[in-house]
């Protein structure tokens, strides 16, 4: 799905009807549009029931979208990144190999389990997210592929929720990504000019205001692209399970998650957790506090300490969590002199992608050049930047105009 970061949502939608029409011979019905997302606070910390505090972008992915009525039932989705038209059957809904289609189809899928009957369905994809940078271009087009469904067939859930984990379930059970709620939150949830604080445990949440009048967004990708698909992120939540079954038992007490240790608990009982284990726990119990801070820098309007707390989880990132690489610490550390910064850390997974960065706004372009020329020399892929702002979350845009 690709990728060309300087076009417009307008422009996304334009370009998605023109392609609906010739991939498909007919109009669309509906048309939608869901956004990447960046983690601000809260890595790893997600599918450990605790805090995370995320947003969404105004990169997005545009989906034009209609029904047909063809025997046997099919999804068609046309991408314009790809430059690809994949089919699948809809009778029965089966992974069709490690194709990109499995994410609308695993969508449908879900949509079909709620009770809803599915006609054929054609999509034509564009999008502005830079795939590979771990600004969840999957969990974009998931939303997306949903709000174009439930435009066309009704059946909307009754919570934004039900349909963040409705798309989350897709990911986990059908493409085979173990990964936690906070891509399709923030994916939903955005806000222009807002962050977005999760309790992955009590299911919570508030929009916190961040002016993008005063801070500004800036990606930058460390041109090593991690798959969460390929093991390591498995790997970090073994050990995240196997440090929780340990501390219950050290300390007497049923624990189901990390959510529910204490830094004073922790501190108490970690001499006798096994190393790899305990440094990753350590990380996610001093993350969830540095999320709560977070949320109160924000409160208080204070971004300055929002960016202290995302410095310091990058540190945790790399030091205990092992989720860093040489790329996105260089580019952190490169951040780190330049003038308007105000903090960043790398967004997601890890072991690749992207670093998000805060830089006050009157500082931001010429931000975005240094940090751009400081790793032309030293990245080995060519490091791509991009200046962006918080966006709003999905949405059906409703019909497109007939031309
Ligand atoms: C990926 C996953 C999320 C979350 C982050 C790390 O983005 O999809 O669920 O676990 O990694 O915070």
């Amino acid at each position: 799905m690709l990728s060309d970061p300087l076009r417009s949502g307008e422009e996304l939608a334009e370009r998605a009807v023109e392609n609906y029409r010739e991939n498909f011979d007919s109009s669309p019905e509906v048309l939608s549009q869901a956004p990447g997302r960046l983690e601000i606070l809260g890595n790893h910390t997600d599918y450990n029931n605790g805090y995370i505090l995320s947003i969404a972008l105004d990169l997005s992915v545009v989906i034009a979208a209609g029904q047909e009525d063809t025997s046997p039932r099919r999804l068609s989705a046309w991408s314009s990144g790809l430059n690809e038209r994949v089919e699948a059957g809809l009778e029965e809904i089966r992974p069709a190999g490690d194709s990109w289609i499995n994410y609308p189809l695993g969508v449908l899928r879900e949509i079909r389990k709620s009770g809803s009957r599915l006609p054929s369905i054609n999509l034509a994809i564009e999008s502005s997210l830079p795939v590979g940078a771990g600004v969840s271009s999957s969990a974009a087009l998931e939303l997306a592929t949903a709000e174009a469904a439930y435009g066309m067939l009704g059946g909307r859930p009754t919570t934004l929720l039900e349909q963040a984990q409705l798309c989350q379930r897709a990911e986990n059970d059908f493409v085979g990504v173990p990964c936690g709620i906070l891509d399709q939150f923030s994916s939903l949830f955005g806000l222009r000019d807002h962050v977005l604080f999760l309790d992955c445990d009590t299911l919570d949440y508030d929009r916190i205001a961040l002016p993008g009048s005063e801070v500004a967004v800036v990606i930058a990708d460390s041109g090593v692209q991690h798959e969460l698909v390929d093991g390591k992120y498995a790997a970090l939540r073994s050990h995240c399970r196997r440090a929780t079954q340990k501390i219950g038992e050290l300390l007497g007490r049923e624990i189901s998650s990390l959510r529910q240790v204490s830094l004073d608990e922790f501190l108490g009982c970690r001499e006798q957790i096994d190393e790899e284990d305990r440094r990753r726990a350590e990380h996610v119990i001093r993350e969830n506090s540095r999320v709560l801070e977070g949320v109160e820098a924000l409160r208080r309007g204070d971004p300055g300490r929002l960016g202290e707390l995302m410095l310091q989880s990058h540190s945790s990132s790399r030091d205990l969590f092992g989720n860093s690489c040489d790329e996105l610490d260089f580019l952190i550390e490169s951040a780190t002199g330049l003038p308007g910064f105000i903090g960043g850390k790398l967004s997601g997974g890890g072991f690749g992608g992207a670093t998000v960065n805060l830089v006050e706004q009157n500082a931001a372009v010429e931000f975005q050049q240094r940090l751009a020329e400081a790793c032309s020399n030293r990245l080995a892929a060519p490091a791509r930047t991009f200046l962006t702002k918080i966006g709003d979350g999905a949405r059906l845009l409703g019909k497109p105009q007939s031309s």
